[in-house]
């Protein structure tokens, strides 16, 4: 609680500046309000107003918002459009055809540009493409990519044919990767021979293989390979086929496939409490509603800008503000395929500089490492660049603590630019809290006042509000355009997890506890269950935990998160061998044996920051092991709270020691 406290009584607060107001798609605070207001006195009528004024619809609506199978919201049912089509043919029609819409920055600093007239005749072959091996409405596809221009327009040209995608992320081992062309029930497989990341090449399509091998993809018909490296890879006749070769005599004209507005436009997983990786599924109409609105809203965004956001595809940011958002938009962004510390911890302000970059996106856990490397390197340092051009700059993915937020704020941004921090999910489908920043006051670690339209709250465990200043869950009390549509193939799990009975089953809980000051500033205090944040990156305990009880050696573990100074949280296991518990020699290399299994069996960011063997875990009379004493032992405390239930109070003590 300590931290949440001093926050609360934060009192800078930095107002935009004037200048920054008069020219802002949302100009003002008083502008602000009007839009809530709006929506407070005409929910629907907002809604239907903005999705007409947005979005090309082949099909107009008349319905706004079905509640009749609540917490199953349909929004905008009756209306038909395509996705595709009004990220790419609407910008030809718009006068941007010419216009830039990718700058890929690749590994190496080798740029390639595409502009709008490209983009849609890449999409169009592409689509085209896969038209002819058969694939349709309906259908599901895998893509397991690189950041690339392919990765985009492998998304789009399946949002084209109207076949629902689920981007794995190029990180995720080959069980993760098979494991999820089950659940989604893939035909199409998309990949890439390799990816290219700090001078590496990391195998993609060698995992596909290994994902195919341990059985149950046979559904999948064909494996599509984009070739990045040219690395010699395994290949099926008959199945496997080069992207270029797709594409080849494909006419770049093709039709967009006019669809629902609730058909599902993607499924991504994310890691909940329990269980498997879930499928949130995403409709159509209403999540391009909001990846545009946020767009122009949250990032102020103008036909002139040059945008980045350093997300990957493979998560939800890379969905709503890479490869829909921006497009819908008409914007010019970057598409960085690299990490920011290579080939040196200046990539980041290099790149803002080499292309006059004006939007900067990036997650709390980038900021901190970079402020480490620039004090370690000061050649580095982003004072050595020019970073003039930049007007608006964000942070996504997990709180970001005030003293990062003030070095963002000076360092980059330099002292000139709004900070916008985004709070969202996967689930959300775009940004929910977050300053605009042509009105909103700005306070360091707070993501301050939900956009127009999200009724956000804070309130106890029997769903009643709490007052300011006091903490609870976090909740949207009506239902929103992007927000998730059920669960992919377990519409129960959908409403347990999110619209549980107890807030009365009709008010969405997003697993997050937090806090508002007296300004109503919202404070985001982290997972309020057995979720955890590393780097930005969602992870459930369960997971890892069924990952490591899956190797031979271990009978039982305990997973539970420590915060770290670099990543947010940390990963901390608690493991019970079967055998005996080693000595600290042999501790550490069957340390070093587990992290490469659960890279293995989940994917190198899931890896335990620290293994801890212990005799037994801590564990009540009736079995349950006490996470809330590892949680403690693990940060290096000791445990002052009563133990008198436990089985074994010793071995607090055991565990308590770090190898
Ligand atoms: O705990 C919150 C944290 O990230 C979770 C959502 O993770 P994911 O679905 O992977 O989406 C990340 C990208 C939107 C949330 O439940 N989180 C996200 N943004 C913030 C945040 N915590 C604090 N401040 C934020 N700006």
């Amino acid at each position: 609680m300590s931290t949440i406290d001093s926050v609360l009584t934060e009192t800078r607060v930095f107002q935009p500046s004037a200048d920054f107001v008069k020219q802002a798609n949302v100009p003002g605070m008083a502008a602000y309000q009007a839009l809530c207001d709006e929506a407070e006195r005409d929910f629907e009528g907002f809604w239907a107003r903005l999705a007409r004024e947005t979005l090309q619809w082949s099909k107009p609506f008349t319905r706004t918002l079905d509640e009749s199978n609540a917490p199953f919201y349909k929004w905008f049912d009756d209306g038909e459009l395509n996705v595709s089509y009004n990220c790419l043919d609407v910008n030809l029609a718009n006068g941007n055809a010419d216009k830039v819409a990718i700058i890929f920055e690749s590994d190496d600093g080798t740029v390639t540009r595409v502009t709008y007239r490209e983009l849609h005749a890449r999409v169009g072959r592409f689509a085209n493409g896969i038209k002819a091996l058969g694939y349709k409405k309906g259908d599901r596809s895998i893509i397991y990519m690189p950041m690339s221009i392919e990765a985009v327009v492998a998304m789009q040209a399946c949002a084209r044919l109207g076949i629902t995608h689920s981007v794995v992320f190029g990180g995720f081992s080959a069980k993760s990767l098979q494991e999820r062309i089950i659940d989604v029930g893939a035909t199409l497989v998309i990949t890439a021979d390799e990816q290219v990341r700090g001078g590496k090449t990391i195998p993609l399509k060698p995992a596909v293989e290994e994902a195919f091998a341990m059985g149950g993809c046979e559904a999948v018909r064909n494996v599509v390979v984009y070739r990045r490296t040219g690395g010699k890879v395994a290949w099926t006749e008959g199945r496997d086929l080069w992207m270029h070769d797709v594409e080849k005599g494909q006419s770049d004209q093709c039709e967009p496939v006019q669809v629902e507005a609730e058909h599902p436009l993607f499924v991504l997983y994310t890691s909940g409490s329990t269980g498997k990786p879930k499928g949130v599924q995403h409709a159509s109409a209403g999540y391009l509603l909001w990846a545009a609105l946020t767009m122009k809203w949250t990032f102020d965004l103008k036909p002139s800008d040059v945008y980045w956001c350093t997300a990957d595809v493979g998560w939800v940011t890379g969905h709503t503000y890479i490869a829909y958002g921006p497009l819908a938009v008409g914007a010019t962004q970057i598409v960085f395929e690299g990490v920011p510390t290579y080939p040196n911890a200046g990539r980041f302000w290099e790149t803002i500089q080499k292309h006059g970059c004006t939007i900067f996106y990036t997650a709390p856990t980038a900021i901190r490492s970079l402020i480490k490397a620039a004090e370690a390197s000061p050649d580095h340092h982003p004072k050595k660049y020019d970073l003039s051009s930049l007007r608006v700059i964000g942070s996504v993915g997990e709180p970001i603590n005030p003293e990062a937020w003030m070095w963002y704020y000076n360092n980059i941004g330099g002292g000139r630019c709004p900070v916008v921090d985004t709070w969202w999910q996967t689930e959300t489908g775009g940004h929910m809290i977050t300053p605009l920043p042509g009105a909103t006051g700005l306070k360091p670690g707070s993501c301050t006042l939900p956009l127009p339209g999200i009724m956000a709250a804070i309130v106890d465990e029997t769903g009643e509000d709490v007052e300011l200043g006091k903490g609870g869950f976090l909740v949207v009390k009506r239902p929103w355009p992007a927000m998730i549509r059920t669960i992919w193939g377990d519409p129960e799990r959908f409403k347990k997890s999110y619209y549980p009975e107890e807030l009365g089953g009709t008010c969405y809980l997003a697993g997050d506890g937090a806090n508002r000051d007296t300004d109503g500033y919202f404070w985001i205090m982290g997972r309020i269950d057995d979720v955890l944040n590393v780097s930005g990156h969602r992870l459930g305990t369960m997971e890892v935990e069924s990952a490591l009880v899956a190797h031979p050696m271990v009978a039982e573990a305990a997973v539970v998160g420590r915060p770290d100074d670099l990543t947010g949280e940390a990963v901390v296991a608690f493991v019970v061998l079967k055998r005996a518990r080693p000595d600290d020699a042999e501790a550490m290399e069957i340390a070093k044996e587990l992290r490469n299994w659960v890279a293995k069996e989940i994917g190198p960011i899931a890896k335990p920051k620290e293994i801890r063997f212990g005799d037994n875990l801590p564990k009540t009379r009736s079995g349950k092991i006490m996470r809330r004493l590892l949680r403690v032992v693990a940060k290096g405390e000791s445990v002052t709270q009563d133990v008198s239930t436990l089985e074994n109070p010793a071995i607090l003590e055991q565990l308590g020691k770090a190898l």
